[in-house]
């Protein structure tokens, strides 16, 4: 990390709280399921799709992930009733797996079985390379166990993506492929914006030809236009993929691929945990923090 983005980090964790929830709302739909439906609906005015994701990870108390179970069935009620085009993003380090896996095993499974009723979409998040192999694993569980409505991530950025897609594409896996948001070590990870995009290319080329369905995630001017390559060459139609941005990033870009007639997804984040959100995205990718900065001082 420079020295600018360590001075960035360490600055924004002592704003008044205030001041860093107006730049936080830029990219949070709000505190309250509520405020979370109210964007979904403006955003399939605008046929944009969604997936909402209520905050919090790292939990180490079974109360809590069973908590936040109840708060996943509520979206997944909540979107059936508002008939939104929209479907639920989890982070399983909220449901309980770095307690007990098995634990965590079952509130997912419950959350995918209301999923189910709905016929809707759980996506589970990819967080940083500890949880990476217990992930997948849960994953690959609930897919031998007959779950189809179930999502899983990939990150660009990992040395070992190539092998775990090599795996995922004989179950014909729907992924959602990003860069990687966490700071990993250079042993693992791929360390140079030029690397991850190449990776990332070569990735999404090996899910497309597995005929995989890809939620391309991803606000890189540079791997949009390749993925629209990709699209042009390989002669993919719409439903075999979704373009994928997260809220209050990039609106250009992202009315831009609409316009273009591709299924396009938003990730819309919400309730009570943004400042802890906030502050742990700002230390692990001091990139955010200098967005932040950005926003503070810009009109737009
Ligand atoms: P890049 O970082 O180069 O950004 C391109 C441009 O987009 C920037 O120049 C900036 O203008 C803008 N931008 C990007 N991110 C921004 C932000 N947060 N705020 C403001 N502007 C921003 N990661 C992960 O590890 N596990 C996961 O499960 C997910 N899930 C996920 C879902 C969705 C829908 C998206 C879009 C992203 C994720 N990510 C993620 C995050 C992802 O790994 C990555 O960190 C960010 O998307 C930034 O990478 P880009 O590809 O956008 O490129």
């Amino acid at each position: 990390m420079n020295l600018v983005n360590q001075l960035i980090v360490f600055v924004i964790q002592f704003l008044p709280k205030r001041l860093v929830k107006r730049f936080a709302m830029r990219y949070i739909a709000g505190e309250k399921l509520d405020d979370a439906i109210r964007v979904m609906k403006f955003l399939n005015l605008k046929n944009i799709m969604g997936t909402l994701d209520g905050l919090g990870e790292n939990v180490s108390m079974k109360e809590e992930s069973l908590l936040a179970t109840q708060a996943g069935e509520e979206v997944l009620h909540s979107i059936n009733e508002n008939h939104l085009n929209a479907n639920l993003s989890i982070k399983l380090t909220q449901f309980g797996l770095k307690i007990d896996e098995e634990f965590c095993y079952s509130n997912v499974r419950s959350l995918l079985g209301i999923a189910r009723r709905y016929n809707n979409f759980v996506r589970i998040d990819m967080e940083d390379s500890p949880t990476t192999s217990a992930t997948l694993k849960l994953y690959e569980r609930l897919r031998s166990e007959g779950y189809e409505n179930v999502g899983v991530v990939i990150q660009a950025n990992m040395r070992r993506s190539e092998g775990d897609i090599q795996r995922l594409i004989s179950m014909k896996a729907n992924a959602r492929l990003c860069k990687g948001a966490y700071m990993e070590p250079e042993a693992i990870a791929f360390k140079s914006r030029e690397e991850i995009q190449l990776n990332y290319l070569k990735l999404l080329k090996m899910l497309f030809d597995a005929k995989c369905y890809v939620g391309i995630a991803t606000h890189d001017d540079f791997l949009v236009s390749g993925t629209y390559q990709y699209i042009q060459e390989m002669n993919l139609q719409k439903a075999d993929y979704e373009f994928q941005m997260l809220y209050g990033v990039k609106i250009k870009l992202r009315d831009q691929i609409v316009a273009d007639g591709h299924r396009l997804r938003i990730y819309v984040p919400f309730g009570k945990h943004w400042y802890a959100y906030s502050i742990r995205r700002f230390k692990e990718n001091p990139q955010i923090a200098r967005y932040v900065i950005n926003a503070l001082f810009s009109r737009d």
